[in-house]
């Protein structure tokens, strides 16, 4: 059985490559496990069976990747129908998306498009937001995304873009801190200014990963271990989320699950080190 030690409780993305692992032995570094919706949604053999094996011994976030929350068009029923029959069978403690648009109602682009930054967006947003947390039964808690363009159009800035969203429409936020620090450097702003002003308060789950370099800008790959920039802002917002789930995020060249067990046990060093009385975030 999973041990019940942990001060903070720092997870890992589920992954098809250390199924073969966790069947055989259960990780006692890692205190959850956030779990791809749209993997398990149609699974009934292996990947469900894989699942549910995980979640008798750990607490399982669902992670989505295509609910569309910013379309116009509104939200694909049949999806959100999956996604509350998937809920309904692993319980889990948080159930988020991402701040984006994945496509129109036919068809689906499978990957996370910017939105612009405009009040028309934030409109259909909390629309679309209140249908889907209506429809759940409970809060939807939404990521911001790594971006690579801008739209002339755009009326605000990212933060206060992603504050207002959650503002109006009560959701939480699931903060990304390799996603801040990829569109600051791609977008060239200072990522303290981005984490200064947004409500930390709505900040309901975290994210770590590593982005590839490719000179003139950053690709959110999730490839690589951190780098020591996402690092250095972890550990000063470390005494602001040291209550919050953490999560370390790797989709390609997944390597052994240990050295990913390193990745927390380094996260959980840190939220140990922080006190909670450091409160302000500073450029290091
Ligand atoms: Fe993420």
């Amino acid at each position: 059985m999973h041990p019940s030690s942990f001060t903070h409780k720092v997870g890992l993305g589920l992954r098809p490559p250390h199924y073969s692992f966790l069947e055989q032995r259960p990780s006692t570094e890692v205190a959850w496990f956030e779990a791809i919706s749209e993997n398990y949604m149609d699974s009934r053999g292996r990947p469900m069976e894989m699942l549910q094996l995980i979640r008798q011994d750990y607490p399982i976030a669902l992670h989505g990747v295509s609910m569309n929350i910013g379309s116009p068009e509104g939200i694909r029923l049949d999806y959100l129908q999956k996604l509350r029959d998937l809920i309904d069978r692993v319980e889990p403690f948080i159930v988020s998306d991402h701040l984006c648009w994945t496509g129109t109602s036919d068809m689906n682009m499978h990957d996370l498009l910017p939105l612009p930054f405009t009040e028309d967006s934030v409109a259909t947003l909390v629309n679309n937001i209140d249908f889907v947390q209506t429809f759940l039964r409970r809060p939807l808690i939404l990521e911001n995304v790594s971006t690579y363009i801008s739209y002339r159009r755009n009326e605000m800035s990212e933060w206060d873009f992603v504050s207002e969203v959650s503002r109006r429409s009560g959701c939480g936020l699931l903060l990304d801190i390799n996603n801040v620090y990829v569109n600051s450097y791609n977008h060239g702003f200072d990522p303290h200014y981005f984490l200064n002003h947004i409500p930390m308060d709505r900040v309901a789950q975290v994210h770590m990963a590593g982005p590839s370099d490719y000179g003139d800008f950053l690709f959110d790959t999730h490839s690589t271990d951190i780098p020591e920039p996402v690092w250095n802002l972890f550990k000063i917002l470390a005494p602001q989320i040291r209550h919050l789930p953490i999560l370390i995020e790797r989709d390609e060249d997944i390597p052994d699950f240990h050295e990913l067990e390193v990745e927390v046990m380094k996260a959980v060093y840190i939220l140990e080190s922080s006190h909670e009385s450091e409160r302000s975030i500073e450029p290091v």
